[in-house]
């Protein structure tokens, strides 16, 4: 590592991509892993400072989409990384489940302190979002004694079996791996996914005082960067209180400050029962993590737990990352949330039929396009020019930079996506195929 990549322009495209190097490490790749992986556009970095990221060949690009919406502090910031030196300096592993590890108390209080609920908390701690699903679904069946589950078209919760079967945005995720979880309804994200809640499975399908929980994004990720109506979320909240069903808020890719407040689901000020959390609260590091209120945490010793959950390396990161967002980052994502979202939205007007919509809160910022071959296309046009982005949904282009993105490298991102939507449109029909889909 000599030269720092801040040094460099960014973008900085050196070769033409993927470069030599990468190409030749792609065809190792794919002789060795899971062809399960959905692989988006060939990057292959070597290094990261911030929102930069240089790959093997030498290119710099510019990040917004921070490994699935999960590097909020940037790469390698440098607080993070000597949090994770110190501690893995005087303790890698020593497993929480079984044993009083001090960090893993410290991080459960952190969490209950910043959860958006009023009153005691307890924290369980695990290594992934799918796992805090699991907890979560686990929890409220062992706390309602009751089985059933409402989850939301659209919504991504994960693929271990509990969460694939919650999960309802692609078909091909749930293809082949049935049966899957009983017990599962799914309905439209929104007020009218409530009525149909209400009209149809309540009364028609299986009664309220059945169900154990509702889980719901409070912004849908994966399902495209979608905001609910302003009527969603509390109206969701009172037919939960008025059953006595959990609500679970799925906040692995929303939360970490990542849309300008903390949680997302307090820009409509509603309290879940159970928060969940991932991704970005650690900065890359692998957490997990189920804040519930204590009364709802009545499980007994046994009942729930994990090896690695709460690997006290990871936790140290979670910490400082805590310490970092509160410092700043979330009112800088919620600055250049804006910043992004009035940048993005003239496209609307430039490219009427082709770009439908500019959405999000913070930084968590969905473009849909007129079809999945155009989101391909421009996601793969903004990676030409350096710009990393990720497709969402089923026609969305989805932004999710570090939080500690700056207004210039916002700037840039949003002409770089602009320069790639005009590429697409002027290649439209037959070219667009050719202006290249993601292999
Ligand atoms: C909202 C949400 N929940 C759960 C998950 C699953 O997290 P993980 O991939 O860490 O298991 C994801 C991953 O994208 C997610 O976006």
């Amino acid at each position: 590592m000599s030269t720092t990549l801040r040094a460099r322009p960014v973008p900085n495209i050196v070769t033409e991509l993927p470069g030599p190097r990468a190409r030749a490490h792609i065809a190792f790749d794919e002789a060795w892993t899971s062809p399960s992986l959905p692989r988006a556009y060939p990057i292959v970095p070597a290094r990261g400072e911030g929102c930069t990221i240089e790959d093997i060949d030498g290119n710099v690009f510019l990040d917004f989409a921070a490994g699935i919406a999960v590097n909020s502090t940037g790469h390698a910031h440098p607080r993070v990384v000597a949090a994770i030196a110190r501690q893995a300096a005087e303790l890698i592993h020593f497993s929480a489940s079984d044993f009083y590890l001090p960090i893993y108390a410290h991080a459960a209080e952190r969490l209950a302190r910043i959860a958006p609920m009023s009153g005691p908390k307890r924290v369980f701690i695990g290594n992934s979002g799918a796992e805090a699903v699991e907890a979560g679904l686990k929890l409220a069946r062992y706390h309602t004694r009751r089985q059933n589950v409402v989850a939301f078209v659209g919504a991504f919760h994960g693929r271990t079996m509990g969460a694939l079967s919650l999960t309802g945005s692609k078909a091909k995720y749930h293809a082949h791996f049935g049966p899957l979880l009983p017990g599962v309804y799914h309905v439209p994200f929104g007020s009218a996914g409530l009525d149909e809640l209400e009209d149809r499975v309540f009364r028609r399908l299986m009664p309220p005082d059945e169900f154990a929980a509702v889980i719901v994004e409070p912004i849908q990720g994966e399902g495209g960067y979608v905001v609910p109506d302003a009527a969603f979320l509390p109206r969701l909240r009172e037919i939960c209180d008025r059953h006595g069903i959990l609500l679970i808020a799925d906040e692995v890719q929303s939360g970490a400050g990542r849309t300008g407040r903390m949680w997302a689901i307090e820009h409509w000020g509603v309290e879940p029962d159970i928060l969940l959390t991932a991704k970005g609260i650690a900065s890359g590091m692998p957490i997990g993590a189920m804040v519930a209120k204590e009364e709802v945490m009545s499980w007994t010793p046994g009942a729930h737990g994990s090896t690695y959950g709460g690997n006290p390396v990871a936790l140290a990161a979670l910490l400082e990352t805590i310490d970092l967002l509160e410092e700043g980052l979330v009112v800088n994502a919620a600055e250049r949330g804006e910043q992004g979202l009035r940048g993005l939205r003239p496209l609307l007007e430039h490219y009427p039929g082709l770009v439908r919509d500019v959405r999000g809160k913070g930084l968590m910022i969905g473009v849909e396009l007129d079809s999945k071959e155009t989101a391909e296309a421009v996601q793969r046009q903004a990676f030409e020019r350096g710009l990393l982005v990720l497709e969402a949904g089923e026609d969305c282009v989805r932004m999710s930079p570090p939080l500690v993105v700056t207004a210039e490298e916002m700037e840039t991102g949003i002409r770089i996506f602009g320069e790639a939507v005009a590429h697409v449109a002027g290649h439209r029909g037959a070219a667009v195929a050719e202006v290249g889909v993601a292999g």
